[in-house]
């Protein structure tokens, strides 16, 4: 009696579960649940994982690029420098500081921390560098700055011109900073300082081998270029 075990000659009858109508009527819902299931897995990998992935760490002291602009002579020059050597100052020391800071100037939260926590007591700010590269990698602001005009916008952003100190994001797994490993999960860049990754580095030297008169050395690319 096979025809009896098929639903499709017995109709409603047989057995009311299996019925075709009712059969056509779960596939929508079939549907629904794979989108939901995709909806519920895209917003992990792409809004939740990339949150779990980076700890956030706030600068010891918030500093304000705008105000302090407006009181410097130099602009940039006068805390991020070049040395007679060629080197590149970096993030500020405190001596650079106290020329000003010498005693409380102002009456914010944030500024008595910087007071008391650092020039009282002559203790360097731990300022995180979210530009920070491994170890194994040298780079020189003055092939960059000063030898190929570059602004420090074209791999900064606008951290220069702002008026707060974001969060420095480390990713928990690589220890990398995310200005390094990389602002969107996607790994689609909307502006050149998104990210700074080999990769990113090796493009731009490539693209200014055509339209530069490169070293000798960034022509060829060569590890020991950007490796120590
Ligand atoms: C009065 C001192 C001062 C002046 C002037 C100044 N900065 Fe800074 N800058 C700082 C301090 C303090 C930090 C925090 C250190 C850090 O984040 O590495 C900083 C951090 C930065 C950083 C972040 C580097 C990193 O990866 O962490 C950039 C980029 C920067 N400054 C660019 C500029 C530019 C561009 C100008 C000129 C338009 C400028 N700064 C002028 C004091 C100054
Ligand atoms: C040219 C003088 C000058 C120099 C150099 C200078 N500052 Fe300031 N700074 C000021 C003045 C003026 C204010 C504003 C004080 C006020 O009225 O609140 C200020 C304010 C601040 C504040 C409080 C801002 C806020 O958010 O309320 C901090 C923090 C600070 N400075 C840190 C630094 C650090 C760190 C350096 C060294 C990298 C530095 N300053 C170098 C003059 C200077
Ligand atoms: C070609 C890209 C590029 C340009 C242009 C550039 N930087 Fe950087 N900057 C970097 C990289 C990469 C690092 C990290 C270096 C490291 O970790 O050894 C860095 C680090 C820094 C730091 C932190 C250094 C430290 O060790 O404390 C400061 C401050 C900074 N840059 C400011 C500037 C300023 C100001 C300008 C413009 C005058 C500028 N940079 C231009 C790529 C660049
Ligand atoms: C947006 C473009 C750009 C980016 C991004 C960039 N560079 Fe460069 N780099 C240049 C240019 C232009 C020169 C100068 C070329 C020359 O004079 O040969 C240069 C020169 C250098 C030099 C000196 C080479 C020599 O022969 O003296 C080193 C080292 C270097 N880059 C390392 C790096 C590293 C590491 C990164 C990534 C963290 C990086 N660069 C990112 C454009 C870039
Ligand atoms: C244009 C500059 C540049 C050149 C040329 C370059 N690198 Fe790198 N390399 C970097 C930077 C910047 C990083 C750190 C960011 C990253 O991991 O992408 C890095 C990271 C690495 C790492 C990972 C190190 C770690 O601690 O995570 C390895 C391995 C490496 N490079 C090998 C090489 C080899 C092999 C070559 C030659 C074929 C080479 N690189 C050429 C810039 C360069």
């Amino acid at each position: 009696m096979s025809s009896n075990d098929d639903p499709k000659t017995n109709g409603a009858d047989s057995d009311a579960h299996v019925s075709p109508s009712s059969a056509t009527h779960t596939i929508p819902y079939i549907i629904l649940f794979f989108i939901l299931g995709m909806a519920a897995s895209m917003v992990l990998g792409w809004l939740i994982f990339p949150q779990l992935l980076y700890s956030q760490k706030n600068q010891p002291v918030d500093f304000n690029h705008r105000l302090h602009l407006e009181l410097v002579d130099q602009s940039c020059q006068s805390c991020h420098f070049f040395r007679e050597d060629g080197t590149f100052s970096g993030a500020p020391k405190l001596a650079q500081c106290i020329d000003c800071h010498d005693q409380q100037l102002g009456l914010s939260e944030n500024e008595k921390v910087f007071f008391e926590q650092y020039v009282a007591k002559g203790r360097e700010v731990p300022w995180l560098v979210y530009a920070r590269q491994p170890d194994c990698v040298f780079f020189s602001h003055a092939a960059h700055v000063e030898g190929a005009r570059m602004d420090c916008v074209t791999c900064h952003g606008y951290t220069g011109t702002s008026e707060s100190l974001r969060p420095y994001e480390e990713n928990r797994i690589s220890g990398y900073s995310r200005d390094i490993w990389g602002r969107k999960i996607s790994g689609l860049k909307s502006n050149s300082w998104d990210r700074m990754k080999m990769s990113d580095c090796a493009k731009c030297h490539t693209q200014f081998a055509d339209i530069h008169d490169s070293s000798v050395q960034t022509r060829r690319d060569a590890c020991f270029v950007c490796h120590k």
